[in-house]
Parts: structure tokens; C-alpha cells; sequence
């Protein structure tokens, strides 16, 4: 992989426009764009801009065009049988809504589990809070091993009869382990459960396909790999998604309207009430192309190597605390803190010299709480990110301990 030609691609990277150089390990959060999802987007408004599925003029036949192209881009681009079985949606948090709205109210009763890990980001918890409240089921926890690797034991032992849905991270946005999903999905099959993967951390990093994993509903947001921020994805298995009820209703998603009631379009259009975000969707399928040209394997090793390479500059640093799993279940995330300095100081001091990283509970306040920590500062490694950047970021890591005077 060539990383400096890489970092071409990427307009952040010039301090002089940017007003100010900086060294930037937030991807977790969300990605830098690259020139090409720029532009793509910024075609699309200039010369195909148009309502979709709508309008029989050009423009609107231009856009539609795009737009369902774009689904068999992303079906392509994570082994699904068919396009019909991807729903655009705004990001992973409206997924996972989707679900728990459309599948979690209707299809759960009192006395029925829903399983997620500990690890869990909110949008993969709260919801399911939501319809655990609503419905009298219950909502159950696996937890982590010494190692801060996710008990797979443990995870088990709470699969029984009562469960109706595991939902669980395919990479956890704190501790940046990789999960199991085809494992956990075999053991949710094997007592009826439904298997959903929140894979916001997951498919911008590792090659997915669906079919091998045999989830039944997979999300993601497109902001996490390099499209535009406001579209998201949703895939699920067609039968499936066929029997669900709608999420949003509106204009776009429905077959006859009367005064008193509507019948409905055919998945995936059910799910995409309103006018659609196609300046997202076509952001989402050029940085699809854009990956998959550099290769999701390619990036995948190189982001692996940094990551490794950056955890071992600062695991020794005196006092320094690392919420970082067993090496061959890494990802490109390195969680930690000082056991005498707040995270926000340590984020404040880095920014001070340039270095982006993220301060808090990143949305994982169950996790903090179980790990008895209220906060930690997370830098993540994307192909932007060089080895040069890593080293700079563990020396001044090492000197945030002198400026706090310690
Ligand atoms: C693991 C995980 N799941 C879900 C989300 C939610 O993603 P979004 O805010 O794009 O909906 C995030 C965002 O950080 C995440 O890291």
C-alpha cells in the first residue's frame, strides 16, 4: 500500500488551508474524505441532481440510475444475495432503529432476551433498552474477559430458548476487538434467535460478506468509510425484511394510497420514505470504489501493523492504563488513560500539538462504567496515518506526564 499516495487523495492533510497541520487519529469517530467521494458528490449536484424513482424527466431518470447502482455497488461490496436486500438509511443508529421499531415491538413478548455484549455502542443498546420496556422482555448482557477480550463463554451460556435477538458488535469502537459474528450468529440460529451485526466499526476496516457470516440484518454508517456524513445502510436477508413493517411511511415507499389506507412498495423501497439522501449514496458508493481499489485486505494489514506498532510505542508509558485486547483480536483502535490524569487533559494537551485524538465515554457509558473508568482518550489508525504520525503521537503522549507536572 502507498501511503504517501494515499494521503494525496486527502485535502486535510494541507496544514496551510486547513490552518493548522494536523495528525489526525479520530477515524473512530468518523473518516477524513477523500478527493474522489468529494468530487463524486459534487457532480452528482452539479449535473444529475434530481428526485429519484419520481420524475419521468432526464435528470430524475439520471439520479434514479445512480441511486440503484449504487445499491448493487454496496450488495457487491458485502457478499449480499441481492440488491433488493440493502435499505439506505441515514447511518448505523437508524438501522439498528429500524430494527428495534420494526422488529424488536412487534415480533418480542414479555419473557423474551435480547442478548448484546457490554461492549455494545448506544446505538446498539439503547434501542434495544426501548423495546425491552416496552415489550417485558429483557435485556441481557455478555461480558469481557480479563484481557478485555469479550467472553465468548459467557456469551453463550446466555443464548437459551428465550432469546429472540442477538445484536452484537462486529468491532468493538473502544476496545477494537474484531468479533466472531459468523460464531455468534451460529449459536443465535441454533435456538431460533436473530442474528444483527453493527458493523459501523467493522466494513470500513475488514472484508464482509453476509452470506458467510449468515447474519440476518448487518449495519453500517458510510461517514466511517470515507463517504459523506447522513447515509447509512441497512442489510437484511429479503424474507425477512419482507414480513417487517415499515419504519417510516410517506411518499416513495408505497404502492396504492386510499384515503384510509396504503399498501406498501417491496423491500428495500418499504424502508425509504421521503426523499432520499442520493448525494450520500452516491458519496458511499465512490468510496467504496475508492477502497476497494487500494483493497480491503491491504487495508486492513496495514492499519493492523500500525495500530500494533503505536500500541507498543505507548504500553510502557509509566501510569498509562490500555483497554486493548489480545493482539490477534485487534483492531485499529487503542483505548486508554493515565491512572493519574483525566482523559479530557490528555486529549487537550495532544490537540495542543496537533494530534486529534477522542476525549470520553464514546458513547459506551455501560462499557466505561464496567471497565470502572468514567472516560478514556481513543486514537483509531486509518490509511491516512503513518508510522512518523504514530511515533510523534507516543512522544507527546510521554510528555502530556511533564505538563501536567507529574
Ligand atoms: C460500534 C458503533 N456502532 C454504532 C455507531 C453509531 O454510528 P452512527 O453515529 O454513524 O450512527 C458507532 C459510532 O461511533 C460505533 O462506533
Amino acid at each position: 500500500m502507498n501511503v504517501e499516495k494515499i494521503r494525496d487523495d486527502f485535502a486535510y492533510l494541507d496544514g496551510k488551508k486547513v490552518g493548522k497541520e494536523v495528525i489526525y487519529l479520530d477515524t473512530g469517530a468518523t473518516s477524513q474524505k477523500p478527493s474522489c467521494v468529494i468530487e463524486a458528490v459534487d457532480n452528482y449536484y452539479r449535473y444529475s441532481n434530481a428526485n429519484p424513482h419520481r420524475g419521468a424527466h432526464f435528470l430524475s431518470w439520471k439520479a434514479t440510475e445512480a441511486y440503484e447502482n449504487t445499491r448493487e455497488v454496496v450488495r457487491k461490496f458485502i457478499g449480499a444475495k441481492r440488491a433488493s436486500e440493502i435499505v439506505f438509511t441515514r447511518s448505523t443508529t437508524e438501522s439498528i432503529n429500524l430494527l428495534a421499531y420494526s422488529y424488536g415491538l412487534s415480533k418480542l413478548r414479555s419473557g423474551d432476551e435480547i442478548l448484546i455484549s457490554i461492549l455494545d455502542h448506544h446505538a446498539n443498546l439503547v434501542p434495544w433498552q426501548m423495546v425491552a420496556k416496552k415489550t417485558g422482555a429483557k435485556l441481557v448482557y455478555a461480558y469481557l474477559k480479563d484481557d478485555y477480550s469479550l467472553d465468548y463463554d459467557d456469551l453463550r451460556s446466555k443464548i437459551n430458548e428465550k432469546t429472540k435477538i442477538v445484536s452484537i458488535t462486529g468491532s468493538s469502537n473502544v476496545t477494537g476487538e474484531l468479533i466472531d459474528s459468523k460464531l455468534i450468529t451460529k449459536w443465535a440460529h441454533e435456538v431460533g434467535a436473530i442474528s444483527i451485526v453493527d458493523g459501523a466499526q467493522l466494513i470500513p476496516h475488514v472484508k464482509t460478506d453476509v452470506v458467510d457470516i449468515d447474519c440476518d440484518f448487518l449495519a453500517f454508517s458510510g461517514h466511517k468509510m470515507f463517504s459523506p456524513m447522513g447515509i447509512g445502510v441497512l442489510y437484511g436477508k429479503y424474507e425477512l425484511l419482507k414480513e417487517l413493517e415499515p419504519f417510516n411511511l410517506g411518499g416513495d415507499m408505497i404502492e396504492y394510497v386510499y384515503e384510509q389506507e396504503s399498501t406498501y412498495q417491496d423491500p428495500p423501497l418499504k424502508f425509504e420514505a421521503g426523499t432520499p439522501n442520493v448525494g450520500g449514496v452516491i458519496g458511499i458508493g465512490a468510496a467504496i470504489e475508492y477502497v476497494e481499489k487500494i483493497g480491503m485486505e491491504e487495508i486492513f494489514a496495514y492499519e493492523h501493523e500500525l495500530t500494533q506498532y503505536a500500541y507498543d510505542l505507548i504500553k510502557d508509558i509509566p501510569n498509562i492504563k490500555i483497554f486493548y485486547p489480545p493482539k490477534d483480536k485487534a483492531g485499529s483502535v487503542i483505548s486508554f488513560t493515565f491512572t493519574d490524569i483525566h482523559p479530557h487533559d490528555i486529549a487537550t494537551i495532544l490537540d495542543s500539538k496537533g494530534i486529534a485524538v477522542r476525549s470520553g465515554h464514546h458513547c459506551a457509558m455501560p462499557l466505561h462504567q464496567y471497565l470502572g473508568t468514567s472516560a478514556t482518550a481513543r486514537a483509531t489508525f486509518s490509511i491516512y496515518n503513518t508510522k512518523k504520525e504514530a511515533e510523534i503521537f507516543a512522544k507527546e503522549l510521554k510528555n502530556v506526564r511533564k505538563v501536567m507536572g507529574l
